[in-house]
């Protein structure tokens, strides 16, 4: 195992005449006379350690096996670097061969390869320069997330992946049955649903908010972080099959302390990753979004702009522009639309608020007009929206006779008994949203494709690794 102090991270911060061992792959191996160079990365650093290994020092047939991919462990001192980019690099004393990937099968020689071609590689893919700053980033986003809720006092709570009710009303989820499907087929029987592993129809969640919503009524302050799914067929550059969602959920909270703490944290989090991960921005910058710093410091100094839905669609209507989907009130906003609010109209995040009721969710807070409920989006300049939120309903009675009159879209009453129960034993105005993790990672990396900024993308037609 790694210790800490031994990540080639960490061994570039060392001093020269120090003992080492370096662990890792081989990125590059050139020879020049009497001399191999390799460099050498663990996926600790953005920046690789250089070996230098004498002729000698190892037999031949161990330097031929020093090729792109291969696995590798040094042991030699550290010496001062002529190169540029690192302070030290390491005198080989012994080299070990752990794996070898021939050069003429491993697929991820020294050229660039195109992010399309790496998402066919997704079990290599991970030792490109590109991924690996990534999934840096990744990383340091979770624990930037929850060092702002843990912060501010908020209770971490897991909510099931597995659920019978569907929380966004939408009715894009994926079923869990354990049926024995193919035999029902050929009987030609309906599925028995009591019959099944739960004694119901269940699925795989859209969205842990319900459940968050029972622990803000005990906690005050709690959030989710865990996986959602949507069994949408929308094969875009911002949707996943599988996604991780971010839902904090605040008791005495409405509409505005909502957009406050959601404006928070995202200048949070984009402050705590350009701390974390400045080399990797760097790198992704130079290679992706030469913009990148930029969108990312105007994020954090920008007072988000906050209008209506209402308004929003008059600033559409008279924009002159020909989008392709047209805006008229009553209609969603499609990422075209989000994107000139943000990128033309006001060049930085714009909460919208107040949208009509008949485009939401059942659980939303109904305004006084009648109309409109109290919902917010957050959009953001590349991305679109980001987050979504809503101050709920906290009135029993205005609550069931909402989903009294969505039973036509498939909501059923007797799923939320006990969501509805929490309006009549000590229920409370509050308020929550979610962030989509991706779609946050995608600003942060400046990545176009939301299957560049996750492990292992879930999309229609698509679950390989
Ligand atoms: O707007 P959504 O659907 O809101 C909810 O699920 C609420 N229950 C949240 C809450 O109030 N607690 O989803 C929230 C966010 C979106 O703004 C978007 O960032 C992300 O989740 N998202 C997706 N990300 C990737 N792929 C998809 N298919 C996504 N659908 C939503
Ligand atoms: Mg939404």
């Amino acid at each position: 195992m790694i210790q800490p102090d031994s990540y080639v991270r960490s061994l570039l911060q060392r001093s020269p005449g120090e003992r080492v061992t370096a662990r890792g792959w081989v990125k590059t191996h050139r020879d020049s006379k009497n001399v191999h160079f390799i460099q050498l990365n663990d996926g600790s650093s953005s920046v690789d350690l250089p070996i230098v290994l004498d002729a000698g020092v190892v037999p031949e047939d161990t330097v031929a096996k020093i090729t792109t991919g291969a696995c590798i462990s040094v042991e030699g001192e550290l010496v001062a670097s002529m190169g540029k980019g690192q302070a030290v690099e390491v005198k080989a004393l012994a080299l070990t061969i752990h794996g070898t990937a021939d050069a003429e099968h491993y697929p991820l020689q020294k050229k660039k390869h195109t992010l399309e071609t790496l998402r066919e590689l997704g079990h290599l893919r991970t030792r490109s320069n590109t991924f690996a700053a990534v999934f840096r980033v990744r990383n340091a986003l979770a624990v930037a997330i929850h060092k702002f809720f843990q912060d501010r006092g908020f209770l971490y709570v897991h909510t099931p992946v597995i659920s019978a009710s569907d929380a966004e009303g939408a009715g894009s989820m994926f079923q869990v049955p354990t049926l024995d499907l193919e035999g029902l087929g050929k009987s030609g029987k309906s599925p028995d649903f009591t019959q099944d592993f739960f004694g119901k129809r269940t699925y795989l969640t859209v969205s842990g908010q319900l459940e968050a919503e029972i622990f803000a009524h005990a906690f005050a302050n709690v959030y989710t972080f865990g996986p959602t799914f949507r069994a949408e067929n929308s094969n875009t550059p911002r949707h996943l099959a599988e996604f991780y969602m971010i839902e904090p959920e605040m008791a005495f909270c409405d509409l505005n302390d909502n957009q406050d703490l959601a404006e928070a944290f995202l200048k949070s989090q984009v402050e705590q990753v350009i701390d974390a991960c400045g080399p990797d921005l760097d790198f992704l910058a130079k290679w992706y979004d030469p913009e990148l710093r930029k969108t990312l410091d105007g994020l954090v100094n920008a007072s988000f702009e906050r209008i209506t839905y209402t308004e929003a669609i008059a600033l559409l209507n008279k924009s002159g522009k020909n989008f392709e989907f047209p805006t008229e009130w009553g209609v969603d906003m499609q990422s075209e639309h989000e994107r000139y609010l943000t990128e033309e109209v006001y060049r930085k995040p714009v909460i919208v608020t107040g949208y009509p009721k008949d485009i939401k969710a059942f659980y939303m807070r109904g305004n006084d007009d009648g109309m409109t409920v109290a919902a917010m989006d957050v959009l953001a300049p590349r991305i679109g929206e980001i987050i979504g939120g809503s101050q709920r309903e906290e009135r029993h009675d205005v609550l069931l006779q909402r989903i009294r009159d969505m039973a036509a879209h498939g909501l059923k009453e007797e799923a939320y008994w006990w969501y509805l129960d929490l309006r009549r034993f000590g229920g409370v105005h509050h308020a929550g949203f979610g962030m989509g993790f991706e779609r946050m990672l995608m600003y942060l990396t400046g990545m176009k494709n939301i299957r560049d900024v996750i492990p292992f993308p879930r999309t229609p037609g698509n679950a390989e690794f």
